[in-house]
């Protein structure tokens, strides 16, 4: 057969399959059977090689044509099928514009969830990282590590409740302090550190102002520079931000922790005349947080050399801190699930709380 022939024969029918193909696939198989290695349009241009200068000089155009115009042909399909597939899932996918729009979400977000957020977004601001502990903790991290001797007073203080004792005699214990994930976090990285921890802690305590859950926040800088300065300015900067205050007062009252050394608790100032608090003004001060110098022996038990890193440390109680921001009066409704109460003073949870677009 005259190759014209041979072109003429395999564009038509090939021409009529593409328009055929139904899907990519089928398309695909198409091209290959014709235009790949060992198609047939392929394996003829392998024959120009055996022809005369005048035969190829009439079949090679011919045959190249031939490849130009089916792979244009598969395009063109190609892209019809494409078009097609989107205009079917475009219908399929189609929203119904006059539907009700859907209920408000019905949960709200826990007053103490929203001071974890609102922290969260002033400390990362200043560059910290958000660290995290077991709630169930041996006595290694809640106590020893932080420098509370076997048998050493502060213990007792803490009302801890204990597990039952393992195989080993040692009994596992529910962290009473966030201040473990310091030590979680040292023995972890190396410094330098800036982290916080906000965490739920327990202690054998019931009355009208303890639950024996509550919820704390800690903070741990380690670094080769710090001071008490660095502590002051962080804290006081940090809370002017809470309260959404330009400038608070703050006065760092000497006390005693295991693990820090100087120690202190943070005041700020605040005005309680008029039956509110008012933070930032008046003459009473509000006992915020503990805080202090990261103690040596703490470092020590960490692996971190104290000749060479020094470290501040706080921790506050989120719930009261949550209490006094937004004026509610009393700890115990936290904890009841009262829906009543969860819608009067949630938050809404799409609304988290942001540096640059607003806390509260
Ligand atoms: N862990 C202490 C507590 O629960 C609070 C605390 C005080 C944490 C001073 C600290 C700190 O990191 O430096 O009472």
């Amino acid at each position: 057969m005259a190759i014209e022939e041979q072109v003429r024969d395999i564009e038509a029918e090939t021409a009529q399959a593409i328009a055929a193909a139904g899907d990519e696939a089928a398309l695909e198989a198409i091209r290959v059977a014709e235009l790949g290695k060992k198609g047939r349009v392929s394996l003829l241009m392998r024959e120009l090689g055996g022809m005369s200068p005048q035969q190829r000089q009439i079949a090679g155009p011919a045959l190249n044509g031939l490849k130009d115009r089916l792979t244009a042909l598969i395009t063109a399909r190609r892209s019809d099928l494409e078009t097609a597939a989107l205009n079917r899932r475009l219908e399929a996918e189609r929203e119904d514009m006059t539907l009700p729009a859907p209920r408000e979400a019905a949960g709200a977000l826990h007053p103490v969830m929203q001071v974890f957020e609102e922290l969260a977004a002033i400390f990362a601001d200043m560059g910290f990282a958000v660290a995290e502990g077991p709630d169930i903790e041996d006595d290694f991290h809640n106590f020893t590590a932080l420098n509370f001797p076997p048998g050493h007073p502060a213990r007792e203080m803490h009302d801890t409740f204990f597990m039952k004792p393992g195989p080993d005699g040692t009994r596992k214990l529910l962290r009473t302090h966030t201040s473990p994930i310091q030590v979680r976090a040292m023995l972890n990285t190396p410094p330098p550190l800036r982290i916080i921890a906000p965490g739920r802690v327990y202690r054998k305590d019931w009355d009208a102002t303890h639950t024996p859950m509550f919820h704390q926040i800690e903070g741990l800088v380690v670094d080769q520079t710090v001071h008490m300065g660095h502590l002051r300015s962080c804290l006081t900067e940090a809370f002017a931000r809470f309260f959404e205050t330009p400038a608070i007062h703050a006065r760092f009252r000497p006390h005693f922790f295991p693990f820090t050394e100087p120690s202190a608790e943070m005041d700020i100032r605040c005005d309680r005349s008029g039956g509110g608090i008012r933070v930032g003004e008046g003459d009473d001060w509000l006992e915020i947080l503990g805080c202090g110098m990261v103690h040596p022996n703490v470092l020590r038990s960490c692996g971190i050399d104290p000749e060479t890193y020094q470290g501040f440390a706080f921790g506050l109680g989120v719930d009261r801190l949550a209490m006094l921001k937004y004026g509610m009066p009393d700890l115990r409704p936290y904890f009841e699930a009262d829906v009543d109460w969860i819608r009067h003073y949630g938050f809404r949870p799409w609304l988290l709380p942001t540096v640059t677009g607003g806390l509260s």
